[in-house]
Order: C-alpha cells, then sequence, then structure tokens
C-alpha cells in the first residue's frame, strides 16, 4: 500500500532512546558451518523458492557461477506498460475479479465492476500483494497464495461509494483477504487451473481460530465470540512468508484503517492508531467495525496469520505469540538446531522490527501428518524479541517476556496474553528502536545476512518527532534504505551486527537527505524484497503516486522492480510496471525458470479514491478494454530462452 505522506498513522509517541550518531559498520562475523542440509527432510514437499530454497537445500539454477545479472537494465519510464528487459516476456494472469476457481462457483468479471458481493467471494480479490507458488507439481502445476492487501471503492462498485451500502460493505470486505489458486505451464504458458479442489478464498469474514498467548484472553473476547478463540475474517493483508512447513504467513498490516472509535480515543486505541473514522466505512453498516460499541474487535486483528494452502479444509489461525502489531508480513529462518526464527517488521512510521524463536523444533511430516499438521502449533510457543539497533554497529534483541524487566502488571501487563495485545506498547517500555517504517524482510541464508526494507520516514527528524539515529541517520527520509544484519551466532542470537546495505534515492538531488549511495539504477522507496536462489536481491517499489515524476523523485519514473548482486551491491532495474502501481510480491518456481510478480492498483489515484465516473484516467491496464478498468494482477515472467530469470 503505498500512503500518503499527509494522512500516515503516526502513534508512536513513546520517548525511547534516540542515537544520535550515523554509523556504517562493515565488521563481518563468522559463523559456524550451515546444518540446514540436516532438515532437508523435514521440509520436503516444501517449495524451494524465495529464501526458504536455500533454508531446504535446494539445487541452485544453473548460472549460480556466473555474473548474477546477466541481463540488459531496462530504462525508468512512464508508460502505462509493463517493461522487462529484451529477451523476457511478462504476461498477467489471475487479475482481481478473475474466478479464483471454485467448481460451480466460477462467475466472470464485469468491466462495469457490477459482480456482486457473493460474486466477490469467490473471485480473486483486489490489490495484490504478497505472494508464493507452492508446487502441486514441480515447477509446472502449482498453487499461488496470495494477499489481496486493500481495495479501491471508487473502482470496486460502478457507482463508487454513493450510495454508500451494506452490499458494497460487503463486497468491500469480500475483496480483502487471501486467495489460493492453481496454476499451470502448458504449451500456452502458464494458465489457471479451474475448477481446482485447492482453490479458496479468506476473506473478512472467513473464520480463523486465534493460537498463542492471546487466545482465550479478555481482551480478545466479545459479545459474538465470548471464549475469544475464533475470529471473523482477516484483512489488510500485506506481505506474505512461506514457511519451510509448507503453510504462508500473511500479516495484517492497516487494520486501523477499518475501525471507528470515540473521538476520544482510549490510549491503547491512540497507540495502534484508530481514529473516530474510518477509511473504510465498514462500521456505517456493520457494526463489528464500531469500536465505541465492540471495544475488543480491533484486538483481534494486527496479527500474522497462518495458512495451510495444500489442505482446503484447514483453518486458518492468527498467530499471536508473534505479536499485534501492523505486520507488513513474516520471514522464516531455521537455526541449526531447527527451531523456527520469524522475522517481522511494521509498518509505521516509528515503529519496530520483531523476531521470534519457537520453543520447539520444527518437525518432520509423517505418520500420516503433513509438515503442516506436525507444525500446528509451533508458531505458538516461544520467544518474541524486539530490535535494538545501536550507534556502534552492533544491536540487542530485547524479550517480550512477561515479568522480565517492565513489562509487569504494575506496567499494566498482566500476562503474556497482554504482552503480545499490546506488542507496541511493550516495545516502548523495552526501548526498541523506532525505525522508518520497516516493509518487507529477506534472509539470505547462504550469507546470513538479514536485509529489512525502510521504505521512507518524512516525517524523522521534524518538529516533536524522534531525530535521525544510527539505523535511520537521514531526517525527512522520503527515500528510504535497505538495512542488513547478521546475528552473533544462529538466528535465535540475541545480539546481532548491523549495516546500512544501500541509501535509496538520486544523487542528484539538492537535498543531501535525498541523495542515496546506489550503484547502478536509481531507486526510492524500497518495499518488496526477495532473495532468489541464486542470491540475487530482488527489490520492489512504492513510491505514491502524490510524490511520483517530482520534484525529487522525478528521474525516477513509474514503480520498479530491480535485481542486485549483494556481492558486489550492483542495482539494475529490472521491470517497470504502469502508471501509478506498485511492485509488490515476487515468488519463483523451484527451478527458477518463472517469476511471479505481482501488480498492485494500477492506476491508483493521485490523492484518495478513484472517481467512478472515469475509472481509467490513469490506466487501463492490464486489460485495455474501452469499457474496463485498471485491475491488479499477477505477471508470469520468463526467460525467452528459458533459463533462469536474471541470468
Ligand atoms: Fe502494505 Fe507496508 O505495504
Ligand atoms: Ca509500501
Ligand atoms: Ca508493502
Amino acid at each position: 500500500m503505498a500512503k500518503d505522506f499527509t494522512t500516515m498513522e503516526d502513534s508512536n509517541r513513546s520517548c525511547n532512546h534516540s542515537i544520535h550518531e550515523v554509523s556504517d559498520p562493515a565488521r563481518r562475523l563468522v559463523l559456524g558451518g550451515g546444518a540446514m542440509a540436516a532438515l532437508a527432510p523435514f521440509l520436503a514437499p516444501v517449495a524451494c523458492v524465495s529464501s526458504i530454497a536455500s533454508l531446504a537445500g535446494c539445487a541452485v539454477p544453473a548460472g549460480g557461477a556466473g555474473p548474477k545479472l546477466g541481463f540488459a537494465g531496462v530504462a525508468a519510464g512512464s508508460a502505462d506498460a509493463l517493461v522487462v528487459p529484451a529477451g523476457y516476456s511478462a504476461t498477467p494472469i489471475v487479475p482481481w475479479g478473475d474466478p479464483v476457481g471454485i467448481a460451480g462457483q466460477m462467475p466472470a468479471f464485469r468491466d462495469d465492476a457490477a459482480n456482486s458481493a457473493a460474486e466477490q467471494a469467490v473471485q480473486m480479490g483486489m490489490h495484490h500483494d504478497g505472494i508464493h507458488y507452492y508446487p502441486l507439481a514441480g515447477s509446472t502445476r502449482g498453487l499461488l497464495v496470495m494477499n489481496h492487501e486493500y481495495v479501491d471503492d471508487g473502482l470496486l462498485h460502478p457507482g463508487g461509494m454513493l450510495p454508500w451500502t451494506a452490499e458494497k460493505v460487503a463486497k468491500s470486505q469480500a475483496a480483502h483477504g487471501v486467495s489460493v489458486s492453481e496454476i499451470a505451464l502448458g504449451a500456452g504458458g502458464w494458465q489457471p487451473v479451474r475448477p481446482s479442489p485447492y482453490a479458496r478464498r479468506f476473506t473478512a469474514t472467513t473464520p480463523f481460530a486465534i493460537g498463542g498467548p492471546a487466545a482465550g484472553h479478555a481482551l480478545m473476547k466479545t459479545a459474538a465470540d465470548p471464549d475469544g478463540r475464533t475470529v471473523l475474517g482477516t484483512f489488510a493483508n500485506c506481505a506474505a512468508g512461506m514457511t519451510p512447513w509448507g503453510t504462508f504467513l500473511s500479516g495484517e498490516e492497516n487494520f486501523q484503517d477499518y475501525f471507528a472509535t470515540a473521538d476520544q480515543p482510549t490510549a491503547h486505541e491512540r497507540r495502534y492508531g484508530l481514529r473516530r473514522t474510518a477509511w473504510y466505512r465498514w462500521p456505517e453498516h456493520d457494526a463489528r467495525f464500531d469500536a465505541v460499541r465492540h471495544p475488543n474487535e480491533p484486538n483481534r486483528f494486527g496479527w500474522v496469520v497462518e495458512i495451510d494452502p495444500y489442505d482446503p479444509a484447514s483453518t486458518p489461525v492468527k498467530r499471536t505469540a508473534l505479536g499485534r502489531a501492523a505486520h507488513e508480513g513474516a520471514w522464516v529462518a531455521v537455526t541449526q538446531a531447527g527451531r523456527a526464527v520469524v522475522y517481522s517488521g511494521e509498518d509505521a512510521r516509528f515503529e519496530y522490527i520483531y523476531k521470534f524463536v519457537s520453543r520447539e523444533r520444527i518437525r518432520p511430516a509423517g505418520e500420516g501428518m503433513s509438515a503442516a499438521r506436525a507444525n500446528a502449533e509451533l508458531l505458538d510457543h516461544g520467544t518474541l524479541y524486539v530490535a535494538r539497533f545501536d550507534a556502534d554497529g552492533r544491536g540487542r534483541w530485547l524479550p517480550l517476556t512477561h515479568g522480565q524487566g517492565p513489562l509487569t502488571n504494575a506496567n499494566g501487563f498482566a500476562d503474556p496474553g497482554e504482552v503480545v495485545v499490546k506488542a507496541r506498547q511493550a516495545s516502548d517500555a523495552l526501548g526498541g528502536t523506532k525505525m522508518d517504517r520497516p516493509e518487507w524482510l529477506a534472509i539470505d541464508a547462504a550469507s546470513r545476512w538479514v536485509y529489512c526494507a525502510l521504505t521512507n520516514n518524512s516525517a524523522r527528524g521534524s518538529a516533536g518527532q524522534p531525530g535521525v539515529d544510527g539505523a535511520n541517520p537521514r531526517a525527512g527520509n522520503v527515500m528510504g534504505h535497505i538495512i542488513r544484519w547478521r546475528e552473533a551466532g544462529d538466528f535465535d542470537g540475541e545480539s546481532f551486527e548491523w549495516n546500512h546495505f544501500v541509501l535509496a534515492g538520486d544523487p542528484a538531488n539538492a537535498r543531501p537527505e535525498a541523495r542515496g549511495d546506489i550503484r547502478g539504477d536509481l531507486f526510492a522507496c524500497p518495499d518488496g524484497l526477495a532473495i532468489d536462489a541464486r542470491g540475487v536481491l530482488w527489490i520492489d517499489t512504492d513510491m505514491g503516486p502524490a510524490a511520483m515524476h517530482q520534484g525529487e523523485f522525478q528521474r525516477l519514473g513509474n514503480n520498479a522492480m530491480l535485481a542486485c548482486d549483494p556481492a558486489s551491491g550492483e542495482v539494475r532495474r529490472f521491470l517497470v510496471g504502469p502508471v501509478n502501481c506498485e511492485i509488490t510480491g515476487a515468488a519463483w518456481t523451484p527451478d527458477g525458470r518463472t517469476m511471479f510478480v505481482n501488480i498492485q492498483h494500477p492506476g491508483e489515484a493521485t490523492r484518495g479514491r478513484n472517481d467512478p465516473a472515469a475509472p481509467r484516467r490513469y490506466s487501463n491496464w492490464p486489460d485495455f478494454r474501452p469499457d474496463g478498468r485498471p485491475r491488479s494482477a499477477t505477471v508470469v515472467i520468463r526467460k525467452d530462452d528459458g533459463g533462469p530469470i536474471g541470468t
């Protein structure tokens, strides 16, 4: 989601320490020999994609030993088109509104957006974001599992929001969430498989179980759910992680925008950014989203959710042990002892980076149980930490453990459940470092560097706001940067070293804080990150439509995807998206020869929502039909010679 600089949530008023010293440590840690190979039997048949590829010991595609970037970079551009390098093809599939593929329920998309709420509930959602490929037959047939982060109600309904009705609220809720759709590679390229027994939608009304310390907690109980153990729905799902046990993790990011509360929100509501009015206007027709009447309902969102796409009958779960935050997503590393370490950031100004270390070890599939079933409670027990980046290039993981340090009853944390529901307040008390909007993370299992995109924070250093610190060194940081760290010891270590991998921004900018140190093609506002099986770091950008093509962003063109060789730091632009889109998730088939990239909100309005009377004002990608409208879609990228992507 591209957040408007002027309407950003700024709810962190804690007085954590600030580091007034910029450092750029470049030390290296020597780590013990990896034992990932020992985990391989645990992990089959988990896909060998993204960072999981190296965790799972998958083969590196041919070409891994040569130069990492073998394509000719594309120029920055502003066309309403998707551009990839010469020698590559890019084909949109599974756009918003196409049927997801549930047998007997496959309504076609209507160009005038006249599909009903019930139809939308069995169609692809709007605004594609985090995505992963789950193999059914290696690299030729599999499941695409993806988030549908939010909606533009100006495009979702024929008349936009006028009038605003219960049916439109229901359609908006049905266009959010997560989809599972099946695809296969045939003579005509990748195509949807419809119907498919795996096809599924998770929306804002799908029942989710609650796992972890907040399950059954008083703060999670509502009139409709007096046990506090079942939540209806997930929404604001942003980035995604694939677990080594074959499930999908999705972060509930901007959940605060769906609730309305009193004129004077409580301190707890304020800390999570709740306001008197809800941007999505669901409370007007669904009282569940009126936090005055249902004060605990917001506590049931802001979690990482886990979905087993291989089991269509499985119940998805909210994993509360990972803390409640504006989670961008969640990414899993595996320790040599076989424990899961889940990294996560929250995309809001001055918020935090977390990691969770599982108490138990990852269990193998067997005795009739899938790996997902064998690890059904793995993420419910463990230790949650918040990151503190020190000015000397070191850092500490501070445990959010009830009863330790300030996290006591006397300080408003009655029990472990209250700590995770109030993870922001707990992190404030512990002194976590307030970051410049942590978006995606990527774990390089080979080098053990963990990368995090800090997309921007124009408020850094402004009046009444935190100043620069070592990890967030630029005031008025509209360009963003990528930070990385490496644990002292294994991934479950409690300290780390860190440095800035790259500061984004055009070096021609007059304002020093807007100049970057990029080696190669320019970009700003890094958001999506992923490391492929060859070790290439892929960077998706999210410059907001209001900022693009002007001032300090003038030479950067539309949002883009860039490839970076982490060894040399060279950055090369691989893909430029259509007008006013954002580039979101990236995923690969196990052979690295097909890449799936999500194009989110093509044609987003420069301010606010689109005008329903002019749906094609900014873009008509990907259909370009005269009576159509722009639609988020997945793009399938193949190399014409059939080689691995990026070579
Ligand atoms: Fe949904 Fe933080 O981007
Ligand atoms: Ca973003
Ligand atoms: Ca994002």
